[in-house]
């Protein structure tokens, strides 16, 4: 949410480069994190130069290219942002960077919220500063040209600032006496280094500058960063000198954040779903026994646990619905799953026998990290299912168990999703195995089964002309519903999602079994419902009440659009589409069904001709609460 970039050089070797394009790479690598408005400051010899404009990163581009004066050529230091607006609408003037300073010296750029931004905002108007926003961040920049006014070291300006601002931020700043430095400060908010050859970069997130290089630092709670073009000093919030900064090379490729002749990052990232499963699952088995390396926590702590509470928001607590499914059947422990919002504010139990499971693709949420401090504060272990290294949520967990499914672009989840799921299959079957729960050879036979998984999701994919065909004649829809029972029913709620936020359609996931508590007097005549069937091979019941269900819908008029497995007769009658999927253990279906589900959202968003990768007014990594 918000995406951020600084930028110090220009390298040795490419002494012509300007830190006004290399800033505008990394916000084009960025803008998944927010599109309401876009802008980069420079410094050159004499002034702070600002250009900003609402929208898309397209029009920041426009403006500066009808500027060009305000593009300088001379310059060591540039900012940018791309913005999710919070505080004041998406306007030109809301836009980042913000100018501080009488003489607008000075200019920032912010990610988070600052929640005691009136008192200062009133402070600094007495001192005669004025605001040209609505926003939270300028009261910021203000605040930190006040502080260099008195100082005159800008990274002293931003510690003093930083240490009175309240709430959740990283800030950025440059100012037109220190034209070769970029100062940073962070607070719950997401802040990388980027270590380069004569040029040194910071971003939100790896993204922004994985084009240049792979090397990071990770940057911790409450610390100041400043940044040349040959030199990075940390810094905490206390002065104290920090040293101990993880250093560590990104596994992304440049390339994995591009589409590839994908007409969208979403449409990519479905189609790399088979490697990406295959890549969470890549080396977790030694001489038939798991082995989870990387979650570095003690088994005692997990012999002891007496209860598992997953928390996540979104696609991701979906995921965490399908853990508790694997989880309690495996491992046989209580498991809970809560939107991380809702379990930080209504006082859950949570004990030192508790386990809490946070699973995040961006691990910056930040209803999730507050779920996680809260648990920790309990005395709760937490573990992170997390797909980005240095993130605030696997940092601030007792253990991590990383996803490994590349960078997710696109703002809907696809593969991180179903990375989630497996990491969640990996989780359960390690704790059966280290509780004793499962059999050594039971843990291998279903390890051999998750194992044919990513073939599975490729026929899926190899398949999907069927939904496509669905999806284009379906545009028109209004209302879509999504039934399922077991882990179809989070699969139900995923489908829905997807079509939600992708679409623009209202959907609802039901528990297939709740339908007809309710939710059947929305069918009519000729409303488009999915049903994910279970394996017929697994329970019994399980299959025939789905069956029971697709034909109580079709009776009233329902269009029924099945998902079911190969050589499953029983639903063809009371189908008018069956899509197939193959066979596999009922529990594992769950990263087989959502497939045509992902497929059908971002076809009939395309045809629909929306933004499939940036929908209307989302975000992805929601860093504010
Ligand atoms: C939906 C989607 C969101 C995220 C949610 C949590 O497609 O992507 O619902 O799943 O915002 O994000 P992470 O996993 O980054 O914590």
């Amino acid at each position: 949410m918000c995406g951020i970039v600084g930028y110090a050089g220009p390298k040795a070797s490419a002494p012509s480069s300007r830190p006004v394009d290399v800033a505008l790479q990394g916000l084009a690598r960025l803008e998944y994190r927010g599109y309401d408005s876009a802008g980069v400051a420079v410094v050159d010899d004499d002034a702070v130069r600002v250009t900003k404009r609402a929208g898309k990163l397209a029009n920041l581009r426009e403006a500066l290219a009808e500027s060009s004066g305000s593009t300088e050529t001379t310059g060591r230091v540039a900012i940018a942002h791309t913005r999710w607006a919070t505080h004041g609408g998406p306007t030109d003037t809301n836009a980042h960077p913000h100018l501080g300073g009488h003489d607008h010296e000075l200019a920032v750029v912010h990610n988070g919220i600052i929640e005691n931004f009136a008192t200062l905002r009133a402070d600094l108007e007495a001192d005669g500063f004025r605001f040209a926003s609505e926003t939270d961040s300028e009261a910021a920049a203000h605040l930190v040209a006040r502080e260099m006014t008195q100082t005159g070291d800008l990274t002293e300006a931003m510690r003093r600032a930083a240490a009175s601002l309240e709430g959740a931020f990283t800030l950025l700043a440059v100012h037109r006496d220190a034209p070769d430095t970029v100062v940073a400060a962070r607070r719950n908010s997401p802040l990388v280094v980027g270590l380069g050859d004569g040029e040194n970069f910071l971003g939100s997130d790896v993204a922004a500058f994985v084009d240049s290089t792979k090397e990071a630092l990770e940057v911790g709670q409450d610390q100041v960063v400043t940044v040349t073009a040959d030199d990075v000093r940390i810094i905490g919030f206390d002065g104290a000198e920090v040293t101990d900064a993880a250093r560590y090379t990104i596994e992304w490729d440049a390339a994995a954040a591009q589409k590839g002749g994908y007409p969208s990052f979403m449409a990519k990232e479905i189609h790399e779903q088979a490697g990406a499963v295959a890549d969470t699952l890549l080396g977790r088995l030694e001489n038939g026994s798991l082995k989870l390396d990387e979650m570095d926590i003690d088994p005692s702590v997990l012999r002891s646990v007496d209860k598992i509470v997953v928390v996540a928001c979104g696609t991701a607590a979906n995921a965490g619905a399908v853990a508790k499914y694997a989880i309690e059947h495996w491992c046989r422990i209580p498991t809970e799953v809560e939107l991380a919002h809702e379990f930080r504010y209504r006082d859950p139990v949570v004990t030192e026998k508790t386990l809490v499971v946070a699973i995040s693709q961006s691990g910056e949420t930040m209803d999730t990290l507050m779920a996680v401090r809260h648990a920790r504060e309990q005395g709760a272990k937490v573990i992170a299912l997390c797909n980005t290294r240095g993130s605030t949520i696997p940092r601030e967990s007792d253990a991590a168990l990383y996803l490994h499914v590349g960078p997710e672009i696109a703002v809907a989840s696809t593969k991180a999703y179903l990375g989630q799921i497996a990491a969640c299959y990996l989780l359960g079957l390690f704790l059966a195995q280290v509780r004793g729960n499962l059999y050594p050879d039971e843990i291998a036979a279903l390890m051999s089964d998750l194992e044919q998984i990513p073939d599975q999701i490729q026929q899926v994919l190899d398949s999907s002309s069927q939904v496509e065909r669905l999806a284009q004649d379906m545009k028109d829809a209004t209302s879509v519903l999504f039934l399922g029972r077991h882990v179809g029913y989070p699969t139900a709620m995923e489908g829905a999602l997807k079509l939600k936020e992708i679409a623009y359609i209202h959907a609802e996931g039901f528990a297939a079994g709740e339908l007809k508590h309710g939710p059947i007097a929305l069918v009519e005549e000729g409303q488009p419902v999915f049903v994910i069937v279970p394996s017929p091979n697994g329970r019994h019941s399980l299959h025939s009440k789905v069956v029971s269900n697709i034909q109580e819908v079709r009776a009233r008029g329902a269009r029924t659009l099945v998902i079911a497995e190969e050589g499953d007769d029983a639903v063809v009658p009371y189908a008018d589409e069956v899509i197939r999927v193959p066979a596999t253990r009922t529990l594992f279906a769950a990263l087989l069904t959502v497939i045509p589900l992902q497929i059908f959202s971002c076809e009939l968003a395309t045809a629909k001709g929306l933004d499939v990768d940036q929908p209307r007014n989302l975000a992805k990594s929601v860093t504010v609460e």
